[in-house]
């Protein structure tokens, strides 16, 4: 095989609306997975749409041209106070994990997030998603807590860690 073969071309780039459809079929995957989330409802592109508000970021990673990922922002609160805080979620195609696609998402989505204006991210992850545990701490988010029995899914209680990251602390 030569060189071109075996190389694949990741490329991360800000999301457009005309992505949803991709964006929604991979984060309909890990609503699947129970690993990642509370949501058990699918979501269809529209509903992805929707999160074009025109203030917080989304951003995809395309692997040979395909879209393989998504890292996006979302209200933490609408205080005022809380302006520059965005919540997060990263999503990889299942068939698509362990190949750095993640790391390239949140990367992406720190500089996009850093110059819409945010100075901070924050995420609640399940204790058992140690993978996304593990990506987390690699980009140097700190691990503030766990909050017990923070919701059910599947009628079944569940814990969550809360992350955070400074985005003006590199
Ligand atoms: C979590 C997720 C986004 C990681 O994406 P990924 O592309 O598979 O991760 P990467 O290949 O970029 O890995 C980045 C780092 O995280 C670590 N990591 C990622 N997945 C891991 C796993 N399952 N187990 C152990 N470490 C893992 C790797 O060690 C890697 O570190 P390195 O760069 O120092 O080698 C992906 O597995 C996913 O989409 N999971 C389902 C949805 C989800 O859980 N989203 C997060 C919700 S908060």
């Amino acid at each position: 095989m030569t060189d071109t073969a075996t190389t694949a071309s990741i490329l991360a780039r800000p999301a457009t609306p005309a992505d949803a459809g991709a964006i929604a079929a991979i984060y309909n995957q890990g609503i699947d997975d129970r690993i990642a989330t509370f949501e058990t409802r699918h979501r269809s592109a529209a509903d992805i749409e929707a999160w074009f508000d025109g203030s917080h970021p989304v951003v995809v990673v395309e692997r040979n041209g395909e879209i393989v990922g998504f890292a996006s922002t979302s209200t933490y609160r609408p205080r005022d106070c809380y302006a520059g805080i965005a919540e997060f979620s990263v999503y990889v195609a299942a068939n698509a994990r362990g190949n750095g696609i993640g790391r390239v998402a949140m990367e992406a989505l720190f500089d996009a997030a850093h110059g819409a204006g945010f100075w901070k991210l924050v995420s609640r992850i399940f204790p058992e998603n140690t993978g996304s545990l593990r990506l987390m701490a690699t980009l140097g988010f700190r691990e503030v807590g766990t909050y017990v029995r923070h919701g059910k899914l599947d009628g079944q209680w569940r814990d969550v860690v809360i992350v955070e990251k400074l985005l003006d602390e590199g």
